[in-house]
């Protein structure tokens, strides 16, 4: 908001409350607040640092914020001094008006989030409020209030994640869906959340949930679960030792599950891999070099939804980098060369299509970049086997 809206929009506000306030205002007429205004949307010892600025561009919180800005920036020397309107009236009475609109807010006042989480968490935690709509209300409204980090940070010390938990056991489908998603809301890049989910023992539960019938629901709880473990070892560790990789195989390699679902697991190969590679771990992880793992992403390439491909490529990307992917595997079982010299083919016949062109000279990019990779290392591997031959015959 540009600090002239702010302004008006402040004005108008105070106009409504001062007809609504007549009996506490008694008299005072409009003009007498439009020059108390725009003196201080006037006044130069408003020096605008950052911390101003932010707070104009971030917007304000609440009508409660908007207005105590507006009463703490206006100094009643400048006030009187600058306003036409308000002139005939001396500094206290100024002052004792200002006070007055301070006790309207604090009447007026808007809940904070915490306040708001806090509602929505005892009626979550409430027996007596059983109604599924008043449920599902209350999730959605957590849902909402997760968002900023800070809301999430508060979820558990409210008690909230163990409600939360709670609706991942809930008997209605939707139940279940909004409170996976609230938990992979809160818990993403925030490993505090992370941690205290994890310790609430919730990530077997939502892995089971992937596992739904209803595409729906996988798809939250996978959200979720990716949510969990991303750059998380201690959920990592958890994940594995559940047979997430099975899990994750199963979605990519049946292409009757949903697509979203399937793009959502290759994401999480992916992210899976980079973790690995972060963090100098090259020791050989079973899953990664499965076959028929390699085989089902290498086929999402060809898949008629540009997403996924995108997906699929993404993965092999990470993968083929680890040391124990051998690349003439990827050639000779998963026809990775086949797959990327034909989507090459098509990414030039969409480069002619004036709508789809941006998108497939990005894609592309990628592939290109997959495809260097990928010739490098099996040119790398064919010199090494040359070497190891010789090696061999000269003994
Ligand atoms: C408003 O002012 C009048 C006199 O100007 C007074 O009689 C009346 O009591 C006042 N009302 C309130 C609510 O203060
Ligand atoms: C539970 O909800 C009922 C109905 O809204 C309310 O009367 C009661 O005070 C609530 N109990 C608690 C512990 O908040
Ligand atoms: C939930 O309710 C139980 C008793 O019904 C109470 O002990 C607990 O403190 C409540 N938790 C929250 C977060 O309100
Ligand atoms: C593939 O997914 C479908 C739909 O979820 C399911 O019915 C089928 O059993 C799955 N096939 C295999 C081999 O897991």
């Amino acid at each position: 908001m540009r600090t002239a809206d702010v302004f008006s929009f402040l004005f108008i506000t105070l106009l409504i409350i001062t007809k609504a306030s007549s009996h506490l205002d008694n008299g005072s007429s409009a003009s007498e607040w439009e020059g108390l205004l725009s003196s201080a949307s006037n006044d130069p010892s408003i020096d605008h640092t950052d911390e101003d600025h932010q707070q104009f561009t971030a917007g304000f919180s609440s009508l409660d914020g908007m207005l105590q800005w507006a009463i703490g920036h206006s100094d009643p020397a400048t006030l009187k001094e600058k306003s036409n309107h308000v002139q005939s009236l001396s500094s206290d009475d100024i002052m004792e008006r200002q006070t007055q609109i301070k006790d309207l807010m604090g009447k007026l006042r808007t809940p904070s989030d915490g306040e708001l989480m806090k509602i929505a968490i005892a009626d979550l935690n409430n027996s007596s409020i059983i109604s599924l709509e008043d449920h599902q209300r209350a999730l959605d409204e957590l849902l909402i209030l997760v968002e900023p980090i800070h809301n999430a940070n508060d979820l558990d010390k409210l008690g909230g994640l163990i409600a939360v938990i709670q609706g991942l056991y809930d008997s209605h489908s939707n139940i279940r869906i909004t409170s996976a998603w609230i938990i992979g809301k809160a818990c993403q890049n925030n490993p505090l959340v992370q941690n205290q989910a994890l310790g609430h023992g919730c990530l077997p539960k939502l892995m089971k949930m992937v596992k739904s019938r209803d595409s729906e629901e996988g798809g939250k709880a996978l959200y979720a679960v990716s949510s969990l473990i991303r750059n998380n070892d201690g959920g990592q560790q958890i994940f594995y030792a559940e047979n997430g990789e099975l899990m994750v195989q199963d979605i990519i390699s049946n292409f009757s599950i949903d697509g979203r679902l399937r793009k959502k697991a290759m994401y999480l190969v992916a992210d899976l891999v980079d973790y690995k590679l972060e963090h100098m771990d090259n020791l050989n992880t079973p899953f990664f070099s499965n076959h028929l793992l390699l085989k089902s992403i290498v086929n999402h390439m060809s898949s008629s939804d540009p997403d996924l491909q995108e997906k699929a490529l993404l993965a092999i990307r990470s993968l083929i980098t680890l040391d124990y992917i051998e690349a003439v595997m990827l050639k000779d079982v998963c026809n990775l060369d086949v797959s990327l010299e034909l989507m090459r083919q098509q990414l030039e016949h969409f480069m002619i299509v004036e709508d789809q062109k941006d998108f497939a000279i990005d894609m592309e990019i990628l592939r290109r970049d997959v495809d260097v990779i990928f010739q490098k290392k099996l040119l790398l591997e064919k010199r090494s086997t040359k070497q190891e031959f010789a090696a061999i015959s000269s003994v």
